[in-house]
């Protein structure tokens, strides 16, 4: 499973490529304004230090205007899907760029069916928010699930994208039913290599080592200068 970081932050996404595991970042429009930095200046930014895709939403919400605001995404940087929500103008939008080889990632997904007319407009990815649907008291990663079920009964190519991520948890079902791609913010990436009993464990490591007397490297003159 690829993990993509959900900011707009430099810094947060500087972090998380420093720990290696980082596959592409998605933004949204108030991810962009929590920053309080240019749009432009922000998005070209993370376009230049992320090796993968990074996601930057269209906020028109007509076919024209998305199409337009879509050349001007993919004209910042080689490594820009275009995200577009799903509305009936935003599938049209996405058949358009699709076809034209232009990478999209279907946003604002909360049913199958629309994961389902996705694939069919040929996205290269769909986001469904599960933190949004568990806060209205449906169970999120159960559409996740039906997704996986009917992509793979077709063998859609659209990579399930597993978005609006609150915890730990969502990332580990998302792994379970084998979604391709986890967009997490920063603070879960932390959380996921986080364990009391690792900390605990290294601890009583650590003290017990004391009672050995030794360093692992050899201490030579030279290094102990
Ligand atoms: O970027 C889209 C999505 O991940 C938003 O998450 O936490 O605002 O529901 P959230």
């Amino acid at each position: 499973m690829k993990f993509f970081i959900d900011t707009a932050s430099v810094s947060e996404i500087r972090e998380a490529l420093a720990m290696g595991l980082l596959d592409g970042v998605t933004t949204n429009p108030s991810l962009i304004a929590k920053e309080k930095r240019g749009f432009r200046e922000t998005v070209e930014e993370i376009l230049s230090i992320v090796p993968g895709p990074v996601s930057i939403e269209v906020v028109a919400t007509d076919y024209k205007g998305m199409l337009a605001e879509a050349r001007e995404i993919v004209r910042m940087g080689e490594n820009a899907v275009v995200k577009i929500p799903l509305t009936l103008e935003g599938i049209k939008a996405t058949k358009a760029l699709s076809e034209g080889g232009v990478k999209v990632n279907n946003t604002l997904c909360f049913s199958p069916l629309q994961a389902l007319l996705s694939a069919k407009a040929g996205a290269a990815y769909i986001s469904p928010f599960v933190g949004r649907l568990d806060d209205r008291g449906h169970e999120g990663m159960e559409i996740v699930r039906d997704i996986r079920g009917i992509y793979d009964n077709y063998d859609f190519r659209t990579e399930l994208l597993v978005a609006s991520v609150r915890s730990p948890l969502h990332v580990l079902e998302a792994a379970r039913i084998g979604a391709d791609v986890a967009t997490v913010p920063y603070a879960v990436l932390c959380d996921l290599i986080k364990h009391p009993l690792t900390d605990v464990g290294l601890a009583k490591f650590l003290e017990d080592w004391k009672k050995v007397g030794e360093t692992v490297i050899r201490e030579t003159a030279g290094a102990a200068r």
